[in-house]
């Protein structure tokens, strides 16, 4: 009797210690989650904490990789797509690479022109994370990356220790939850983190998006000068203008009517309707019938179509090209840190960013009555 009540519990341990095996562990790997059916699985790197790709099935239940990326995690820290990546200190660009805080002037490593994007030369998107915890399969696997940005880092003020959780539940839900404390008593510091996956819900390789369509619940949005990128500090209404997306929309029908710092297609943020954490944005790739829902407690919702894509070599030896995916990257507004009218990106000493973002896939039999 004991000795067979011994076993079970032996067993148990060795299972709990080889999921967690890699924990802790600040060397560069790729970590897979799978759900329990098996038909839906995402590979995740510690380099940036990456989402390297997402297999989903379609209507027939045929699987397909719908992120862009490469085949090794040498190409995404060759890459200058920021394909997948989990990107800060701050998302986005600031003008100039400057902003006033507390009195303080800071001033950042300027990558873009004159501004500074994705935080800089070498953002959250370009290091090594911790792995905090490994749990692969399961009824929701999961993986936390951690990474400590020390006070200075590309400019920012103050230490952060920043998470990143990337999870599987439910059917077909994958849910990415950030966090961000600010350490120390003294210094206040701008955050917004941002998950930069680009998809196509045809297949990463499959050629444009133009045929998806999209629906994003946001009556108002930020332009932004032409030239510089940056926005102008208006929030503007979409009614009228062809970023109007608040009914399901093929992106083929409006690309060529928008665009952003000479390139056509969209590259703008929304300023998403009401707070907390709510339905974002529906795509929907109607040969395939894939789509999701996007669920996040952002203020804003960056749209960009791939618009800079040009024959960039990517997995299995596909090529992406102008347009060949969308990207829907909820954060805070654009150079809020410069425009006192826009929500605050500031966290205080000891006080925490959190956001919390969930991808829903529809199901094989739900596609089919769409
Ligand atoms: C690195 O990136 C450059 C420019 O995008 C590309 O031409 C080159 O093939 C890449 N090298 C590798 C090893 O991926
Ligand atoms: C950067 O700023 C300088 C000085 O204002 C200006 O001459 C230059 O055109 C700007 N560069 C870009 C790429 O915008
Ligand atoms: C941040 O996320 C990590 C990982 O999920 C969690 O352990 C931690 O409690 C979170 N921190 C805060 C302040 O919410």
């Amino acid at each position: 009797m004991a000795r067979a009540a011994l076993l079970p519990v032996a067993l148990l341990l060795c299972l709990a210690m080889a999921s967690s095996a890699d924990a802790g562990r600040k060397t560069v790997g790729v970590y897979e989650l799978k759900n329990k059916k098996g038909d839906f699985s995402i590979k995740v790197t510690n380099w940036g904490a990456t989402l390297m790709s997402v297999i989903v099935p379609d209507s027939n239940g045929n699987s397909a990789d719908v992120v862009l990326g490469y085949d090794t995690v040498a190409g995404f820290v060759n890459g200058s797509s920021y394909f997948g990546a989990l990107v800060g200190r701050v998302a986005n660009r600031i003008a100039k690479g400057r902003f006033v805080l507390d009195g303080i002037t800071y001033h950042l490593y300027t990558n873009d022109g004159n501004n500074t994007l994705h935080g800089g030369l070498r953002g959250f998107s370009k290091v090594i994370w911790t792995v905090k915890e490994y749990v692969p399969s399961g009824d929701s696997p999961y993986i936390t990356f951690y990474y400590h940005s020390f006070d200075g880092e590309e400019g920012f003020p103050g230490a952060l220790d920043v998470y990143a959780t990337y999870q599987l539940s439910g059917s077909y839900d994958l849910r990415i939850r950030m966090n961000a404390t600010a350490l120390g008593k003294a210094k206040a510091t701008p955050v917004n983190l941002a998950n930069h996956a680009y998809w196509n819900l045809a297949g990463h390789g499959s050629g444009d998006v133009l045929g998806h369509q999209v629906r994003v619940r946001a009556s108002r949005y930020t332009p932004v000068d032409d030239e510089s990128m940056i926005p102008t500090g208006e929030v503007a209404g979409v009614a009228g203008t062809p970023y109007d997306l608040r009914r399901l929309t093929p992106l083929g029908s409006r690309v060529g009517l928008v665009s952003a710092g000479g390139a056509a297609g969209f590259d703008v943020n929304y300023a998403v309707e009401g707070d907390g954490f709510r339905p974002v944005a529906y795509v929907r790739e109607p040969v395939s019938g894939r789509a999701f829902e996007l669920w996040a407690d952002q203020p804003g919702v960056q749209l960009y179509t791939g618009n800079w894509l040009r024959n960039e070599k990517g997995k299995a030896g596909a090529v992406y090209r102008q347009h060949g995916a969308l990207c829907l990257e909820t954060q805070g507004f654009p150079d809020a840190v410069n425009h006192p009218n826009f929500p605050s990106v500031i966290v205080r000493p000891g006080g925490v960013y959190k956001h919390h973002m969930l991808f829903k896939f529809s199901s094989p039999e739900q596609r089919s009555v769409l």
